[in-house]
């Protein structure tokens, strides 16, 4: 007993919540905030927040580390390096992905992963991808999956060997639904992206830059919209991943409107990067070769305008392992590559074949917070709903994650608002060889981060150990339940499946 009534008292800062901005101290006791209010007696330990503003830990609900492909690829990524860089970034929790390989159960693909991301400094959650969906990992592995508390599927309708047919969707949507589970989905569609890399390749077009000609806003929009159809059609709520582009977004808000539970989240890249990025000399486009494809400049406007409306309410990462060292030696073999290598005359890949993903584990929030709250766009509470707040909620971590309420988890992050920086490789946490936004300008700076009550990251240098993370096992709740609206008032869901 040490005669405080707190572990730590954050003194001093001005608080924002998903729903407002005030004054107050924050107590901590046993890593959960025990307390609000002005002048709070003191705690063991003292932080001072003075002209800081704090908010929640991030929660980045997609990234993926360590993943381990059917074809042998392995995200560069480790849980301690990438759990290192969330941390520094003010992300003191994220939701990664459990892989399937095909033709294997579950329990055989990736074997050991989820032992591996007991390394993690964050605390940390899995969805579970599912590119197999047979009737035994359906019926027997998902159940047991969901009362272990891994509560979402993850599909893709695009890439090889991972996409999934719409019946495969449609039985993936139904067991989810009979379960409690909650489903996101990559919506592109696959056949009309290879289409258009046969045609590309044929032309001799294999520059970085076509890799987003080979998917243009076309294609994300029409299996979006099937998507949603297909969501409806089981009434199951479905949350759309990586939102590039105004057209599927507005597909979603028109299933929204409909009355329907879809949700869709973006990431910074399709905030701020654009074409542009997918040129430069040295085959640097390679850098931002990411699916959905990046957009034309004008693009980033328009999605901001999707978050300003709520049609986009998360912010994630999707954080992905890939060096650019790797990504010059692709051999069009990696998992996030869309086909077979074709040989350039300077000796690197054809665009189809460098592996899909850019690193922003670390620079998600600096960059939301700058582009976001210190240029205006929006304000404090709508940077904690996407930052932190709405994942929680969507994803069945309310009330322990995204919040500053007494009895959640004691995470929070003092951002320095006025502190302006540049962003460089070199000062940045992950295993990844590169970032995309190097150089680029922030206002705002995550100073310190507290994950569960202790000082995990001050100034950048990283204090949370390896290891120190927890699993988050996720129970039953709301969002996940389906509207009770089935078409002609017939469930077929519940036929199949009975
Ligand atoms: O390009 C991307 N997004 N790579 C990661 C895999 C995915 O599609 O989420
Ligand atoms: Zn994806
Ligand atoms: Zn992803």
């Amino acid at each position: 007993m040490s005669g405080f009534e707190f572990d730590m008292v954050v003194r001093g800062g001005t608080l924002a919540t998903a729903a407002e901005v005030f004054e107050a101290d924050i107590g901590i006791r046993d890593g959960a905030i025990a307390a609000l209010g002005r002048n709070l007696p003191r705690g063991a330990e003292e932080v001072s927040a003075k002209g800081m503003i704090v908010t929640p830990g991030g929660l980045d609900p997609h990234c993926h580390i360590e993943e381990l492909g059917q074809d042998g690829t392995a995200q560069e990524e480790s849980f301690a390096s990438g759990s290192a860089a969330a941390l520094a970034g003010g992300t003191t929790s994220f939701i990664c992905f459990l892989p399937q390989w095909k033709g294997h159960s579950l329990a055989d693909s990736a074997p050991g992963y989820a032992a591996r991301a007991e390394q993690s400094r964050a605390d940390y959650s899995f969805h579970q991808i599912i590119t197999d969906p047979t009737p035994e990992v359906l019926q027997k592995e998902v159940p047991a999956l969901v009362a272990r508390g891994i509560r979402s599927l993850k599909v893709f309708l695009t890439y090889d060997p991972l996409r999934l047919t719409d019946a495969e969707f449609l039985d993936v949507l139904a067991t989810a639904r009979r379960l409690g589970a909650f489903v996101t989905v990559h919506c592109e569609n696959f056949d009309a992206i290879g289409w258009r890399i046969g045609a590309l390749l044929k032309a001799g077009l294999t520059d970085p830059l076509q890799h987003a000609w080979s998917r243009p806003p076309v294609v994300e929009r029409e299996a979006t919209h099937r998507a949603i159809a297909l969501a409806e059609l089981v009434d199951q709520p479905i949350q759309v991943f990586h939102v590039s582009c105004e057209e599927a977004a507005a597909e979603i808000a028109r299933g929204r409107a409909r009355g329907l539970k879809v949700w869709g989240e973006t990431c910074p890249q399709y905030l701020t990067l654009s074409h542009e990025d997918l040129t430069g000399p040295d085959f640097a486009g390679a850098k931002a070769v990411c699916s959905p494809a990046l957009r034309e400049k004008a693009e980033n406007a328009r999605v901001w305008r999707r978050i300003q409306d709520g049609t986009l309410d998360i912010v994630s990462s999707d954080h992905c392992g890939f060096s650019f060292a790797t990504a010059k030696r692709a051999a069009g073999s990696s998992s996030y590559g869309t086909g077979a290598a074709v040989q350039r005359p300077d000796g690197m890949p054809a665009f189809n074949a460098i592996p899909n993903g850019v690193p922003g584990i670390e620079t998600r929030l600096p960059v939301l917070f700058s582009e976001g709250v210190s240029k205006g766009r929006i304000d404090l509470p709508t940077f904690v709903r996407l930052s932190s707040a709405n994942a929680a909620r969507l994803f069945g971590l309310g009330g322990r994650k995204g919040s500053l309420a007494p009895g959640a988890d004691a995470d929070l992050v003092l951002w320095d608002p006025d502190r302006e920086t540049t962003i460089a490789q070199e000062r940045l946490h992950h295993a990844i060889d590169y970032t995309p936004w190097e150089g680029f300008a922030v206002k705002g700076w995550p100073a310190v981060t507290l994950r569960r009550g202790a000082v995990a990251v001050r100034e950048g240098e990283v204090l949370a150990p390896p290891g120190t993370g927890r699993f988050l096992p996720r129970g039953p709740y709301d969002l996940a339940k389906p509207t009770g609206r089935v078409p002609d008032g017939f469930d077929a869901a519940a036929v199949t499946w009975a």
